[in-house]
């Protein structure tokens, strides 16, 4: 089965062909940062009228790589939420017309639930159960995946997701948007021992997080001790952001009994985190697995990927277009 794959929740258009027995064909993805900088953030009504412009192309440039034809493709997966209304409707729109016009079936399929499958494009992928961190710019959640699409959220964050962390303190420290991987920058030429940020929710059990505060704490302190002292402050709150995901990893680790953990989502990409986690699992015997670089933020990829999984089992879509902006991983 190939399946021709198609994300658009929120500022990137990915499309991907996903070949069940050759595996990833081709992936393009475009990403409209360039567009939202300006406004310090994703505009909604710009994102729609940009996947407009971008999908269709993107779909012709991968087809061409492949030299294949509509006609070749067997099903179509589409990211149908959570997400941006009207971004998620331009790509579950032209995927349900598409399997019209060329009469093949078509999934929907959840954003997240792509993102935490995503090292299953790589040769050596993990196997079920294990515990999976989804740290993106709208989440961040620790999540028990005991099979495929059996997924039991465990921890979540009670206010802003980990990206959504980095982009704010990053707006503060004047590095634009988004600023996860500024701030990651930045912060290597840092003194860690300068300031310390708490570490939030750690000090009682469970396995929620709270991020809010933070972005707080680095607004008080650069109140106190200006721009000149950023590296400094971007180096605590990067510190403060990565040590309690790796507590909080290892808690989660304790209670499931996994000794599988994957990461996944855009602050999957953050140095410092890589090293932390692999620190842990090291020390505990834990297999860690981490998507390619380019498969941690939003692609194509890992939907063809996921849509291909629930295609297999016969899973499809009737004509109506139904989109979830807001949708419970849990509730699949
Ligand atoms: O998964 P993703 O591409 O989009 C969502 O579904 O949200 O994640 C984007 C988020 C942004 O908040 C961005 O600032 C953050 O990932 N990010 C990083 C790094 N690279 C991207 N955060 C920290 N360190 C990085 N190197
Ligand atoms: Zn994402």
């Amino acid at each position: 089965m190939r399946v021709l794959g198609i994300e658009t929740s929120c500022d990137e258009t990915g499309i991907a062909i996903y070949d069940a027995n050759k595996g990833l064909l081709a992936h393009a993805v475009y990403t409209q940062t360039a567009i939202h900088a300006e406004f310090g953030g994703v505009v909604p009504e710009l994102a729609s009228r940009d996947h407009i412009r971008k999908i269709i192309p993107l779909i012709e440039g991968v087809l061409k790589e492949t030299q294949l034809t509509g006609k070749e493709i067997d099903g179509i997966a589409y990211t149908a939420g959570p997400g941006l209304n009207g971004a998620l409707l331009v790509g579950s729109m032209l995927g349900r017309t598409l399997g019209y016009a060329w009469g093949v079936p078509t999934v929907s399929v959840h954003h997240l639930e792509g993102h935490l499958l995503a090292p299953f494009l790589e040769a050596n992928p993990p196997s079920f159960p294990f515990l999976a961190l989804l740290v993106s710019g709208g989440h961040t959640q620790l999540v028990k995946v005991k099979a495929f699409g059996e997924y039991e959220i465990i921890g979540d964050t009670l206010d802003d997701a980990a990206g959504e962390a980095f982009d704010k303190t990053g707006k503060l420290l004047e590095l634009g948007y988004p600023a996860g991987a500024a701030l990651a920058k930045l912060a290597e030429s840092g003194d860690p021992k300068r300031f310390h940020f708490p570490r939030p929710m750690t000090d009682r059990p469970g396995l929620d997080f709270s991020f809010s505060g933070l972005k707080t704490h680095a607004l008080t302190t650069v109140e106190k001790h200006g721009q000149e002292s950023k590296a400094d402050i971007a180096r605590a709150f990067e510190d403060a952001i990565v040590e309690t995901l790796t507590i909080k990893c290892k808690r989660a680790l304790q209670e499931t009994g996994f000794n599988t953990l994957v990461v996944a989502g855009g602050v999957g990409a953050n140095k410092s985190l890589r090293q932390s986690l692999s620190a842990l699992c090291e020390k505990n015997g834990v297999a860690l697995y981490f998507p390619r670089l380019e498969f941690c933020t939003d692609n194509g990829a890992m939907i063809a990927y996921a849509g291909c999984q629930r295609l297999m089992r016969g899973e499809c879509d009737d004509l109506s277009v139904n989109v979830h902006p807001r949708w419970d991983l849990g509730s699949l």
